[in-house]
Parts: structure tokens; C-alpha cells; sequence
């Protein structure tokens, strides 16, 4: 199973700026990059902060961006959004019987399980109001496969003190109750505009920096520095073995062509 990891456009309404550049253009190119290069994706993830201020405005352009992507898309939202205006402008995506915009994708290599961790107003997430419940259910109901998790927030700590106000409430047991279900493989997450991987108690987890800003990280400082770099995606390569991430940067880079001919694939010399 092939899978695109997005995360962070901080969408915001056609014609304004965000820091100084235009999260719509970054977004598009992202988008022109992975319909040259990765159509073939099984599914491109969205972990959130889909627009930066969760305005209606922002999630109609949203919208209209996403119609050039060739691959079919799963948003999920971060603490920049709004669920009224994004359900207002994408009526079709799935929720659950709360009305959170959490759901399932029974692909290939196994399930793969879409949460939602907004808290209307607030910088950090949380899995309250029978979300949690929600996702133990729909793990343990695939027991017998293997489960992936998408998620705004991290589930786990990052070592950054600046997200420490910003991070998921409750999120010890959480991951403890994550762990012992036993067949979750992989925590895909956004929100820390940063590069960073690693695993909690096994479980391993990945984050990109994103398609808007990126964060510098500090170990020791609570405030920021915000930089525009290259926008980047991952690739997940979800298989029965494990799981590869590949992470790709949307710049113009000179690119040396190098010729595989007489080249033969290993096992067929
Ligand atoms: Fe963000």
C-alpha cells in the first residue's frame, strides 16, 4: 500500500498572505509534484490545520485546489480549523456518530484509522467526548490486521518545548491504551511543522514539516522561530514486513540525470 502523508496548509482566503508568502501556491506546487511523481498513491492523508484561521472562505479555495490532485484525499483537522465551516464546504467527508471528523480506510496492507483531535478554540488536542472510546473500538474490531493511526496532534511527546502547550491531553494513557491493543503499527501526525520521527513504548510514530511554515527546532527554548523552506511530503510504503517512510521536498533543485542502462535488478542477473 502506497500512501501520501500531508500535512499543515494553513489555507487562507484567496488573494491574502500568511508570513509573508501564499500557503495556496506552496500547496499547488506539493500537488503538481505528487500527480507527476506519486498518482499511483493508494490514498493522500491530510493530518489537519487544513486552513490557518478556519475561515469558509479558506476551505472553498481548499476545495477547488484539491480538485487538481489525482489522488483521492483524506482530510483530517488540526487546532487551526473549524469542523462547522469544514463540514459546510466538504458535506461529503465521513464522521462518526458524534459528528467528529473521524473515520476508516480498510486499504490493502491493513486499516487505517482517522482521528480527530480539535478542541474549538484551543491550540491542543484531545480525544475526549467519546473519541478515544471510538478509536480503541475500531481498533479492536480489526484485531486480526494491522492498524495505522492519522492524527493532527501527537499522541506521544516530541521533545520541543514550544508544542508542550499545544500537545494532546491525556496523552500517557492514551498511547498506553494504544500499545496494548496490540496491532497498532504506526502513528502518522502533523501539527509540528518540523521533520521528526522515532517511537514511544514501540510504537513507532513520523511527522513532516509540512506545506506552509516550518518550525526551527529548540530543545530548550519555549518560544519560535518560523522559516519558509521547501514544502515536503512523505511516501509510506505499508506492507506485511512494516512500514518505509520517504520524505520529498518541493524544490527546484538541479537534478543530474544518471543512466541505468546495463543495469540489472537484484535476483534477475
Ligand atoms: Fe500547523
Amino acid at each position: 500500500m502506497k500512501l501520501i502523508h500531508l500535512t499543515d496548509p494553513h489555507l487562507v482566503p484567496l488573494g491574502a498572505m500568511l508570513f509573508g508568502f501564499d500557503p495556496a501556491q506552496r500547496l499547488r506546487k506539493t500537488i503538481e509534484r505528487i500527480n507527476r511523481d506519486h498518482a499511483d498513491a493508494e490514498l493522500c492523508v491530510v493530518t489537519g490545520d487544513l486552513t490557518d484561521e478556519g475561515d469558509f472562505a479558506s476551505y472553498v479555495l481548499l476545495r477547488e485546489v484539491l480538485q487538481e490532485l489525482r489522488v483521492p484525499a483524506r482530510l483530517l483537522l488540526g487546532n487551526h480549523d473549524s469542523r462547522e465551516n469544514f463540514v459546510r464546504a466538504f458535506p461529503g467527508e465521513p464522521r462518526d456518530e458524534n459528528g467528529f471528523i473521524q473515520s476508516v480506510h480498510d486499504g490493502s496492507a491493513g486499516r487505517l484509522i482517522f482521528l480527530d483531535t480539535l478542541v474549538e478554540g484551543f491550540g491542543h488536542g484531545s480525544l475526549d467526548d467519546g473519541r478515544l472510546e471510538w478509536l480503541l473500538a475500531r481498533v479492536a474490531e480489526a484485531s486480526d490486521v494491522r492498524a495505522y493511526l492519522f492524527v493532527h496532534h501527537p499522541l506521544q511527546p516530541i521533545g520541543l518545548p514550544h508544542f508542550e502547550p499545544w500537545s494532546t491531553e491525556n496523552w500517557r494513557p492514551i498511547m498506553q491504551a494504544i500499545v496494548s491493543a496490540g496491532n497498532v503499527r504506526h502513528i502518522f501526525h502533523g501539527h509540528v511543522h518540523v521533520d521528526v520521527g522515532g517511537t514511544w513504548s514501540g510504537i513507532p510514530f513520523s511527522a513532516n514539516r509540512g506545506v506552509a511554515h516550518q518550525i526551527i527546532p529548540h530543545f530548550t527554548r519555549r518560544d519560535a522561530d518560523f522559516v519558509e523552506d521547501a514544502p515536503a511530503f512523505d511516501i509510506a510504503i505499508i506492507d506485511v514486513d512494516g512500514v518505509l517512510v520517504h520524505r520529498f521536498e518541493v524544490s527546484d533543485r538541479h537534478v543530474v540525470e544518471v543512466s541505468a542502462e546495463g543495469w540489472v535488478p537484484e535476483g534477475m542477473q
